[in-house]
C-alpha cells in the first residue's frame, strides 16, 4: 500500500499513471492540455501555489469560489490544530453539536428577517436538493411543479442536475419530475410558467447572480419574484452557493436589496474557509417548521445522516464565517471591483477582435473571448471523441489558449467557466492584494496582445508536443 509520506515522492508522471489507471483516464489527456497539467503543487499559501520545481503561481481562479480565504489561511489552520489538539468530538450524531448549534446563530444573525433555521450537508448539490425538498414537504406534497432558469447550473447529483438548466442537451440522465424552465431574468417567462401550472408551483429555484456564466437577476426581477411567491405561496430559493461570504460586494448577492428575503438561501464553497466541504440551505422559521416541526417528521429530511455536521466542519466554518465578517470581505470585492472593473473594460476596448464582452460584480467577473479560425468548427464536427456534440467547441478552445498562456507566461493560474459562453473567470481570492490585481491585468493584456492565432498555434503545439 502507498502512504501519506510515498505521495510526496510520486512524480508527475507516476501520478499521471496513477490516474489513467485508477481514477480517470480522459481526465488526464484533457488536462495535460495545459501547463498545470503537467506539475505538482509543493504548498500552497494565500493567493500563492508553489510548484514542485520552485515556480510561484499567482491562483487568481479563487478555488472556483471556495477560496475567499485564500489557501490555508492563518486562523482556519489554527482553529482546525485546537480541535485536533483538544481532542474534540468530530462524529456527534445522537449527542448535540455546540458548533452546529453556534454555526446556526451565527448565520440567523447575519440573514435577514426570518432567515433562522439552518441545514448543514457537504456540497452545494445536496443543500439545494435539501432546500427543494423542504419547499415540497411544506406543501405538504400536493404541488408538484419546481421551477428553475433557463441557465441554471444547481449541481450535478440528479435532482440538482435535473434543475441544471445548462446540462439540457449534453447528456441527459434520469430526472426528478416536475421540473419546469423560464428564461432566467424574465418575469414574465416566470408568469406564464406559474399559470400555466396554477397552483401547483411548489418552489422557484434562482441564483441572483449566476456565477458560471457571469450574468444576473435586477432588482425589479428579484423584487417581482418574491412578491410573485408570496402571493402564491410558493417557496422562494436563492441559491448562493458559489457567491455568498462577500465575493460579488455584498455577503450575499441578494443583500444589496434591502429588505428583499427569500424563503430559502444555500451556500457553500468559502463557507468552509478553503477546508471544510460544508454546505447549508437556511430557510425562513414558518418555512421550516411547517415542513418538518413534528415529531414524526423531524429527521425525515437529512441527506447526510453519514456527514451531517461533523465537528472539525462547523468549527471551521464558524470560523470563516467570522473572518469574512470582522475583514469586511464584501468591502474587499467592492475595492477589488474598483479595479478590476476599470481595467477589463480598457482591456476589451484595447482588444475588440479577442474579448467579445466583459461583465461582473466585485470580485467575479467574467471576459468573453471571442474570435478564432471559423475553421474550428469544422475541426469539431470531424474530431473524435465527443467533440462534434459540443456546439461551444470554438470558444472554449481559445479560452483555454488563453488561461494556458497567463499560466506558462505568466504564472498566474485561472479557469474558464463550462456554462454560458465560457467566460474566462477572473475571481481572485478576497485577499489579494492591489498589485496582484495589476499583475493579472498587465497579464492579461499581454496574452491578448499575441492575438487569438498564435496563442491557438502554440497551445495546439503543446498538446502535440504531450503527445510525442
Ligand atoms: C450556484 C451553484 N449551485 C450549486 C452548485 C453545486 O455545488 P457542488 O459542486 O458542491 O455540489 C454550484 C457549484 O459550483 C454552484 O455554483
Amino acid at each position: 500500500m502507498l502512504s501519506v509520506e510515498d505521495c510526496d515522492d510520486l512524480t508527475v508522471g507516476q501520478v499521471h499513471d496513477l490516474y489513467r489507471r485508477f481514477v480517470n483516464r480522459s481526465q488526464v489527456n484533457l488536462m495535460t492540455s495545459f501547463g498545470f497539467g503537467r506539475e505538482l503543487v509543493e504548498r500552497a499559501e494565500g493567493a500563492y501555489l508553489h510548484l514542485r520545481d520552485g515556480r510561484r503561481i499567482l491562483d487568481f481562479t479563487g478555488g472556483v469560489g471556495v477560496l475567499n480565504h485564500g489557501h490555508n489561511h492563518p486562523r482556519i489552520l489554527d482553529v482546525r490544530q485546537r480541535f485536533a489538539e483538544r481532542r474534540r468530538m468530530e462524529v456527534h450524531k445522537t449527542y448535540f453539536s455546540p458548533y452546529v448549534a453556534a454555526l446556526g446563530h451565527n448565520l440567523a444573525e447575519l440573514l435577514p428577517g426570518d432567515l433562522n433555521m439552518s441545514f448543514l450537508p457537504n456540497s452545494g448539490a445536496e443543500a439545494v436538493e435539501g432546500a427543494v425538498k423542504l419547499a415540497y414537504k411544506y406543501h405538504g406534497g400536493r404541488r408538484h411543479t419546481v421551477l428553475h432558469a433557463d441557465i441554471s447550473f444547481h449541481g450535478k447529483l440528479l435532482g440538482s442536475g435535473t434543475l441544471t438548466g445548462a446540462s439540457r442537451g449534453h447528456f441527459a440522465f434520469p430526472g426528478i419530475s416536475g421540473a419546469v424552465p423560464f428564461t432566467y431574468g424574465d418575469l414574465d417567462s416566470v408568469r406564464a410558467a406559474v399559470a400555466a401550472h396554477k397552483g401547483d408551483v411548489y418552489a422557484i429555484l434562482i441564483e441572483p447572480f449566476s456565477a458560471s456564466t457571469v450574468n444576473w437577476c435586477s432588482e425589479e426581477f428579484l423584487r417581482g419574484l418574491r412578491e410573485l411567491c408570496t402571493a402564491e405561496d410558493i417557496v422562494l430559493i436563492f441559491d448562493e452557493i458559489y457567491t455568498g461570504w462577500g465575493k460579488t460586494g455584498s455577503l450575499f448577492y441578494f443583500m444589496r436589496y434591502p429588505g428583499l428575503v427569500p424563503d430559502v438561501v444555500t451556500t457553500s464553497k468559502s463557507f468552509g474557509g478553503g477546508k471544510s466541504s460544508i454546505s447549508a440551505y437556511v430557510a425562513r422559521q414558518p418555512v421550516f417548521r411547517k415542513a418538518y416541526d413534528n415529531a414524526t417528521d423531524a429527521l425525515l429530511h437529512s441527506t447526510s445522516t453519514t456527514y451531517y455536521g461533523f465537528g472539525e466542519e462547523c468549527a471551521t466554518a464558524i470560523e470563516a464565517v467570522n473572518i469574512a465578517v470582522e475583514d469586511d470581505y464584501p468591502g474587499r470585492a467592492r475595492r477589488i471591483e474598483e479595479q478590476l472593473a476599470p481595467g477589463l473594460k480598457r482591456i476589451a476596448k484595447e482588444h475588440p477582435d479577442e474579448v467579445a464582452r466583459v461583465a461582473g460584480a466585485g470580485a467575479l467577473w467574467g471576459v468573453s473571448i471571442g474570435g478564432g479560425p471559423r475553421v474550428l468548427d469544422l475541426a469539431a464536427k470531424i474530431a473524435p471523441g465527443g467533440l462534434a456534440r459540443d456546439p461551444r467547441f470554438r470558444a472554449k478552445l481559445v479560452t483555454a489558449a488563453v488561461v494556458n498562456a497567463l499560466y506558462q507566461d505568466h504564472d498566474i493560474y485561472s479557469y474558464y467557466a463550462l456554462n454560458g459562453d465560457n467566460p474566462l473567470i477572473v475571481g481572485p481570492p478576497l485577499i489579494v492584494e492591489p498589485d496582484e490585481v495589476d499583475r493579472f491585468l498587465d497579464a492579461l493584456d499581454a496574452v491578448l496582445g499575441q492575438g487569438i492565432t498564435k496563442l491557438l498555434t502554440r497551445f495546439a503545439a503543446q498538446k502535440l508536443s504531450s503527445l510525442w
